[in-house]
């Protein structure tokens, strides 16, 4: 039995609350078969000892070298795969002509299944790399690439969450780029889930379907009722853009004289398992509507700075008792990395409070309580992913996933400025959030398996 455990030592960060990063120094990680952290040990414990001695030495036993630590892999709670082959261009227009003059013509290429493969062979690679271990994608409408997505997160070792996207109505979505007709959407999407739900029994990871209604604005009522529907039947994750900017957000108020989240709640598409990404525009009303069906946001810094031009009061929803990870927004927002997003969540949470504008009193100037710390951004990105998706996962735990990234600060062409042997580990940690660069990413692990190693 226990030649199939793996023992991990090393120091290890972990959200222990939003507020409060757990600092485990020393310990031994104890994970199974399974991929799943079976027991921490620290070095007080009466057992550690007897745990390395039969371990050392084996193949199995996997120490971390001086200046390495361990951190939770990430997770991406919004990414658009196909977007990656533009990332970092066509950031300078708004949302809507954004979308109708690259968006558009680049995912409808998706079609074919050769390029498709080339792009999402290098956004999983790129993501893994990046410490990001588990990705709720959106890919196009395309039921055959959307398939080959999580087959190739399957093949990765990602855990991958992967929606066929739904544009369905004629009258908004350009005739070279949508669904077939509203029947055909609802059809292609059901076979999406259950071929998924199959490919995801040979994965020890976890791949999942996705019901995903691009938004609000590029589908019917017709179309938006039967994914609710399908959701309930399946029991699958949602996902969607909802109240990301004014046009988008002004658009379904025009339509149903709501805010989006009571129409996406009417379509049945609020559930526990939905994450709605952006929410910029999210009232109070909207926020507790979402705390009450757990219904989480991804919050996307790094896009909302371009396309919202807002920034949403994540301090203030949490408050509320809703549910908050952090998304790349491929490529709304320009970069795989959720460090940098984490550090953009910090920034952007500054200036709400702070505010912007220098002829005003300082105290007139911004949105009080907006701050969000560096430790509350990095439980964004682990801990509070997992819980958006209800997964054990996020957190370096007992009875969670070995999903970890081990963060190397002596790597030469990145070096932390670390020079006290002694140095505190939770100032080690800050530096780690805001100073890590790819090539501090040595090794990713999702669910036990080594994925990347550099
Ligand atoms: N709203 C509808 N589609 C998109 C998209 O691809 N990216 C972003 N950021 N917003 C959207
Ligand atoms: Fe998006």
């Amino acid at each position: 039995m226990e030649n199939n455990m793996h023992l991990f030592q090393g120091t290890a960060f972990s959200s222990k609350s939003p507020k409060e990063t757990q600092i485990l120094k020393d310990h031994l990680f104890l994970v199974n078969d399974n991929g799943m952290i079976e027991q921490i040990v620290a070095p007080q414990d009466t057992n550690y000892q007897t745990l390395l001695d039969a371990y050392q030495g084996k193949n199995n036993f996997h120490p971390l070298a001086g200046g390495q630590y361990f951190v939770p892999g990430f997770i991406d709670l919004h990414v658009h795969a196909p977007q990656w082959a533009q990332s970092g261009t066509a950031l300078d227009i708004p949302l809507y002509d954004w979308l109708n003059t690259y968006t558009f013509p680049l995912e409808s290429k998706f079609s074919d299944l050769r390029f498709a493969e080339k792009v999402y062979g290098d956004v999983v690679s790129t993501l893994i790399a990046n410490g990001t271990t588990t990705a709720l994608y959106f890919a196009t409408v395309h039921k055959e690439a959307s398939l080959l997505l999580a087959e190739i997160c399957a093949k990765k070792g990602q855990r991958g969450l992967v929606g066929k996207v739904v544009m369905d109505d004629p009258e908004q979505n350009p005739a070279y780029y949508r669904d077939l007709d509203t029947r055909t959407a609802l059809l292609d999407t059901e076979e999406f889930i259950v071929a998924v739900q199959a490919l995801a029994q040979s994965t020890k990871q976890g791949v999942y379907p996705v019901v995903t209604p691009r938004f609000i604005p590029s589908c019917t009522d017709e179309a938006l009722k039967g994914l609710g529907e399908l959701a309930a039947k399946y029991d699958t994750y949602v996902q969607s853009h909802c109240s990301e900017s004014d046009w988008a957000h002004g658009y379904v108020r025009d339509r149903f004289q709501k805010n989006d989240a009571f129409a996406l709640h009417d379509f049945g598409l609020l559930r526990d398992k939905s994450v709605m990404a952006h929410c910029n525009f999210l009232d109070d009303h909207d926020a507790d509507l979402f705390a009450e069906t757990g219904t989480a946001v991804a919050h996307c810094p790094v896009s909302n700075a371009y396309f919202a031009n807002s920034v949403i009061p994540i301090a203030h929803f949490h408050n509320k008792g809703v549910e908050i990870g952090l998304g790349s927004d491929i490529s709304g927002g320009f970069s795989p990395s959720l460090f940098d997003n984490i550090r953009q969540a910090v920034i952007s949470s500054r200036m709400l409070e702070d505010g912007v504008n220098p002829s005003l009193p300082a105290h007139e100037r911004g949105v009080p309580d907006s701050r969000i710390t560096i430790d509350e951004a990095f439980y964004l990105a682990t801990a509070g992913g997992g819980e958006s998706l209800s997964l054990p996962i996020g957190r370096i735990q007992a009875n969670y996933a070995w999903d970890v990234q081990v963060i190397d600060t002596n790597v030469p062409s990145s070096k932390l400025p670390i020079y006290d042997a002694n140095e505190d580990l939770h100032d080690i940690f800050q530096k780690i959030m805001y100073l890590s660069r790819p090539e501090n990413i040595r090794e990713v692990w999702i669910q036990g398996e080594k994925v990347h190693s550099r």
